[in-house]
């Protein structure tokens, strides 16, 4: 049985932070901010939280597939800034589109900014097993809920947003394929702080949970997971990368994105980047491109995209699809 991408959205937060904004805030610069990582501007959510911005993109997911919400059994949200420990995101999404009264499994993935094509990739398995016949795979993030606004070394390069696609079953030929692989780290390369044990059973409520980066090493392991995950996919999929007609990647830095491109001798034009308006959204940025780039009309049938993405985990993946 075979799958297919029917539907695209995306939710914007309401709240447009430029670079100059931040400079109000941290010692950095628009220049700086911009040569470092091609962003010019990002969006925090001021009255969402991850859950809300999911349901918007989902609504518009559903309304471009043209499938009845009611037809949704599953629904698997990438997220590492859920709205609370428990329930998860997905299960909040599923309750405030309304899809509680039938045969429907919601359930969350955190694979950082990998974790949008993870949880694409559970659907399609799930999909063809005959779980489920309509999958809404959502990325969504509240990323400013982590930041440590006096650390301009992370502060600067993320942002908020979701993004969803309806996934179904489909009668054409085999149109999508996943590579995806991890890598324990144990250096703290990509982290938050960690939920610490409570040996004296006492409140303990003022825990942080910012991110942390070591900005050098992440750019060193994204060129290299990039390049593994995009060499792995056109060999899995035997296609070469001359016939691949848009690289959709994590939209984290465009100068991990030009190194990627020099390195495997791809025309940089063929990467679609959208990452200087809205910052890097982890587990949504590669959601929001597409929707994005279906809002644009660069999405055409038949075309062959590959999706490539690189997080904290360490975790990276691809997925190839035929529009
Ligand atoms: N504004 C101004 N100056 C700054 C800023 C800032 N926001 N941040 C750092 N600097 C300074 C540093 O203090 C340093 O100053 P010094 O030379 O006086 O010590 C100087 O700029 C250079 O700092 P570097 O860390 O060497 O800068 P680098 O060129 O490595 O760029 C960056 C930093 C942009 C973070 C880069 O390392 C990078 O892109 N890494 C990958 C980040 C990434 O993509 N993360 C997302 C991963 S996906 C996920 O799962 C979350």
């Amino acid at each position: 049985m075979n799958v297919e991408i029917k539907g695209f959205g995306l939710a914007q937060a309401d709240k447009c932070v430029t670079n100059q904004d931040l400079m109000k805030i941290v010692e950095t610069s628009d220049e700086w901010i911009k040569e470092r990582t091609g962003i010019e501007q990002r969006y925090f959510s001021t009255t969402e939280n991850t859950s809300d911005l999911g349901v918007r993109a989902s609504l518009l997911a559903i309304e471009d597939s043209g499938i009845d919400s009611k037809l949704i059994d599953l629904i698997i949200v990438a997220t590492i800034t859920p709205d609370a420990m428990m329930p998860s995101t997905a299960s909040l999404i599923q309750a405030k589109l309304g899809l509680n009264n039938q045969k429907c499994l919601a359930f969350d993935v955190n694979a950082a900014c990998s974790g949008f094509l993870i949880a694409l990739q559970n659907a399609q398995a799930m999909i063809q097993s005959g779980f489920a016949h309509n999958a809404l795979v959502v990325g969504a993030e509240t990323l400013s809920k982590i930041l440590n606004f006096e650390d301009r070394t992370t502060c600067i390069l993320f942002g908020d947003g979701a993004g969803a696609v309806l996934l179904s079953q489909s009668a054409r030929n085999k149109t999508i394929g996943h590579y995806s692989r991890s890598e324990g780290d144990l250096e703290g390369v990509l982290t938050t702080d960690s939920l610490m044990l409570n040996p004296d059973f006492k409140s303990n409520l003022s825990q942080s949970n910012y991110l942390h980066m070591k900005g050098q090493a992440v750019f060193r392991f994204a060129v290299k997971a990039m390049e593994d995950a995009i060499t792995e996919i056109c060999r899995n999929e035997k296609i070469s990368l001359d016939e691949i007609d848009w690289i959709v990647p994590h939209q984290a830095n465009k100068r991990i994105i030009q190194h990627v491109a020099t390195k495997l001798n791809i025309d940089i034009n063929k990467f679609y980047i959208n990452l200087n308006d809205y910052g890097n959204t982890s587990s949504a940025s590669i959601p929001i491109a597409l929707a994005d780039m279906k809002n644009k009309e660069l999405l055409r049938k038949n075309q062959r995209i590959i999706m490539v993405g690189f997080g904290a985990g360490l975790t990276w993946a691809s997925t190839y699809f035929v529009v």
